[in-house]
This record gives C-alpha cells, sequence and structure tokens, in this order.
C-alpha cells in the first residue's frame, strides 16, 4: 500500500496544468465500442478508473494501449456483450458500456456495476429509461438486458443522472427515428460524448441543455478518430481549492476554468483576487485567511459539483468563519469528514447538511476511504501544521494522475511512499 507524506504550510504558485476529464474518458471508451475502429483519446490521464475500463475492453475483443498520453483504442473485434464479473464490480463506469453493448450487439450482460463508496447508488434510472425504449431487463445477481426491440422514443428522466443520460444516447444513436432525452444530465461530460459520436457520424443534438435529441443513423463511421475531451474541471477543481486553502497564486488559461463558473463565483465572492493577466491567461492571488464560503448547495450541472464538495468543506475547515454545504445528490458523502476530525476540523453534520467553522488544523495519520475524500484530506494535509500522512492513496489514484507530482510543481512538501 501506498500513502502521501505531507508537510503543511507551503503556499502554491505557479501554472495549473489537468489531463482530460476521467468522466469524459470513461463514457467515451464505452461509445468506441459501438463505433468498430481505431479512438484516439489525447491528454488522457493514466489513472486507476480508465485502466480498469481498458482492462474490461480487453476482455471482450477490444484493444487498449497508450502511447504517451494519447489512448488508442481499437474496437473492431469486439465479440462479447458480457462484461467480466472480476473488473466490472470495482467502477461504477462499467454500467454505462451496457448502451454501448446494446446499439453494437443488442444484448448485455454484467454484475451490478462498483464505484467509489459515497452512499446508496441505485441503477433504477438506467433501467426505467431502457425499458421505456423497448429494452427487457432482468434484475438478480446479474443485470440482463435484451435491447432486440429497442425503438426511438421520449424518454424523461426522473433525475438529471449523468450515467443514465449517457447510456440513453448510446443505446439511441443508431435506432430508426427521433429519441428525446427529457431532464437529461447537462454535465460538460455529456457534451463530449455528443461531439465525439457526431464525428463519427451520429446525429445528437442538445447535450449541455434540459433536453437530448438523437436523430438514428443506419451506422457510425470507423475511420480513425482523435478526440480531445475538456480538462478536467475536478482536478482543476481540487488544485484552486488547494492553493485557496493554504495560500498563494495560481495562473491558468481561461480554457481551463470555462467550465468550473460555480467554483469561479465562490472564489470571486470570497477576497480572491482574480485579473487577466494576458489575452485568455489568468491569475488568481488566495489570502489564507479569509471568510468562510456561507452557504453551498451541491447539485447537477451547473450547480456545484457534489465531487468538489469535500475538497471544499477541507477548504473551508482552513478559513476563518463558517461554511455550511448542503449535499444534494450524494446526501451521505460526508464519511471522510470523520477523518479530518482526526485533524482538528471542527465540522458537525445534520442530515445532509455539513457545518463546518474554520480554525487550525494538526497533521495526523488519516485514512483515506474514497477518491475524493482522499484528496479532501491532502488538501488538509497542505494546510495543517506538522506533518500528515494520508494512508490508501490507490483511492486517490483512481481519479488524480500523480497529484503529489501536480502539487510539488506548485511548491507543497508532499511525497510518496509505501508501507
Ligand atoms: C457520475 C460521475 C460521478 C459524479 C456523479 C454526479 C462518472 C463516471 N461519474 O456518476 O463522478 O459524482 O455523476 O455528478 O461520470 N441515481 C439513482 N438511480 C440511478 C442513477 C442515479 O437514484 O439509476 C441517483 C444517484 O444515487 C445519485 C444521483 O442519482 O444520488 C446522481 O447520480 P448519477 O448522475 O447517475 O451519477 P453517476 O452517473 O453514477
Amino acid at each position: 500500500m501506498e500513502k502521501f507524506v505531507i508537510s503543511g504550510g507551503n503556499k502554491l504558485y505557479g501554472k495549473l496544468t489537468a489531463n482530460s476529464a476521467k468522466n469524459s474518458i470513461l463514457p467515451l471508451i464505452a461509445a468506441s465500442i459501438i463505433c468498430e475502429g481505431v479512438t484516439e483519446i489525447e491528454n488522457c490521464p493514466k489513472i486507476k478508473d480508465v485502466i480498469i475500463m481498458c482492462e474490461i475492453l480487453r476482455k471482450i475483443g477490444g484493444k487498449a494501449e497508450f502511447s504517451g498520453d494519447k489512448l488508442i483504442l481499437d474496437t473492431t473485434d469486439v465479440f462479447s456483450w458480457e462484461l467480466p464479473t472480476d473488473l466490472t464490480g470495482e467502477i461504477r463506469a462499467s454500467l454505462f458500456i451496457v448502451g454501448a453493448l446494446l446499439s453494437r450487439f443488442g444484448y448485455a450482460l454484467m454484475q451490478f456495476p462498483g464505484g467509489c463508496k459515497i452512499g446508496e447508488r441505485p441503477v433504477d434510472i438506467h433501467i426505467d429509461g431502457l425499458r421505456c425504449m423497448g429494452a427487457t431487463v432482468t434484475c438478480s445477481d446479474e443485470l440482463v438486458f435484451n435491447g432486440k426491440n429497442l425503438k426511438s422514443q421520449t424518454v424523461t428522466l426522473r433525475f438529471p443522472s449523468v450515467g443514465a443520460t449517457e447510456n440513453l444516447i448510446m443505446s439511441a444513436v443508431k435506432l430508426k427515428g427521433k429519441t428525446v432525452i427529457k431532464n437529461c444530465a447537462k454535465e460538460p461530460e455529456i457534451v463530449d460524448l455528443q461531439n465525439y459520436l457526431n464525428m463519427r457520424g451520429a446525429k445528437i443534438s442538445g447535450a449541455g441543455k434540459d433536453v437530448i435529441e438523437i436523430e438514428g443513423v443506419d451506422k457510425l463511421s470507423s475511420k480513425k478518430v482523435s478526440f480531445t475531451p475538456s480538462i478536467d474541471r475536478i482536478e482543476v477543481g481540487t488544485l484552486l481549492l488547494s492553493a485557496s486553502a493554504v495560500g498563494g497564486e495560481l495562473e491558468f488559461d481561461g480554457e481551463m476554468v470555462k467550465n468550473s463558473y460555480s467554483l469561479m463565483k465562490i472564489f470571486e465572492n470570497n477576497a480572491c483576487k482574480i485579473y487577466n493577466n494576458n489575452g485568455n491567461i489568468y491569475n488568481i492571488e488566495f489570502k489564507r485567511r479569509s471568510l468562510g464560503f456561507g452557504k453551498v448547495v451541491t447539485g447537477p450541472y451547473p450547480d456545484f459539483p457534489t465531487d468538489l464538495q469535500p475538497q471544499l468543506v477541507a477548504c473551508a475547515c482552513a478559513h476563518t468563519g463558517l461554511t455550511a454545504v448542503e449535499e444534494k445528490v450524494f446526501p451521505e458523502r460526508f464519511s471522510y469528514t470523520e477523518q479530518l476530525q482526526l485533524m482538528g476540523a471542527n465540522i458537525d453534520l445534520y442530515k445532509n447538511l455539513c457545518l463546518v467553522e474554520g480554525g487550525n488544523l494538526h497533521g495526523e495519520s488519516v485514512v483515506a476511504g474514497d477518491l475524493r475524500g482522499g484528496a479532501s484530506l491532502v488538501i488538509a494535509g497542505l494546510v495543517a501544521d506538522g506533518e500528515t500522512q494520508v494512508k490508501n492513496v490507490g483511492h486517490i489514484d483512481r481519479g488524480y494522475y500523480k497529484l503529489e507530482e501536480k502539487l510539488t510543481r506548485l511548491g507543497a512538501k508532499i511525497r510518496r511512499e509505501r508501507y
């Protein structure tokens, strides 16, 4: 096992860098299955979730290999619609392959998907949507989908689920007629999926808005496609919140934060100085001790992302003043707060509300229990007096590629060690 050893107190200075978004890459790997050809994904991090998704693809006949930071997929020889039992339980995104398999073969079979332990993660919105389009689904120990009778349809989601929206788009691209998905998710990662499939000849419109329309096409092109997904807004947010917690100044291209409106708004209201440096290059100057963040409510995009909630809470622990966070996407996503409390954080939980009164944190030995919760412990370690050890960094590696190196380049004192 590995841990991060962090000496707190160093301010962060320098240029913000980030990889393509994990949550774009995972559905893109799934979507490549529909296309029966080569797809290159640029600026792709070698993170654990991507590696597992590639392994699933290989087990059903596809090829996946890295050339530098380019991921090259070849799905020409995918032969199976049955996902490998051992791997599907490890990541939630295995579920997103179902739509692609239905599009290519008409069938899909898998165990229940895994993923971060951040509360209940049911699959009913996926199943209801597919049933509405004519699929037969049986759920016992495994999920079996028969999509031979899928028809284009209007589907209204009871909640704008990101994965369900992606699954339904992939199921619908080759159906005759027009499929309409109402109350769909609007995340930038859905826009990436639309853009990729449209490069392949699909006719999808509306991604990023409440309603997506998919005009079915007979076939997608199998010609090689090179695609650059949007920058990982959660990675960018984690680095900005790290600097906000400890202080310093970061420089970034405006493109990098174009999908981070809700976070930038919080910074604008929080005694940070954001100034245009040159063209589209900005600087953001953080003062270590400013006000708390007031009330922040997580929600589907464009609201504040649940995937930055733990990092925001850690950052709030470092600022004086009060912050109240209401978690509306995964109401139980607060298990990491116990570890922050060991470091001296003043946190109260009431149902899906988290109240933080900022103060001093001290170094401690803590354990990451999930991906973003783990990132919040790293932020706390960057601020804390003395040395912090964050154990079980495998969780953090699921979504951040060499986080310790990116932070070190910005001036943090953090190293990886075996234990
Ligand atoms: C995706 C992201 C994840 C992010 C989440 C919310 C990927 C790989 N993961 O996960 O990082 O935290 O969006 O932004 O893209 N729900 C149901 N039934 C369902 C599906 C979801 O009740 O069938 C509920 C979930 O329990 C949760 C909410 O809907 O409360 C949102 O989940 P969803 O948007 O589906 O998240 P994922 O696609 O799994």
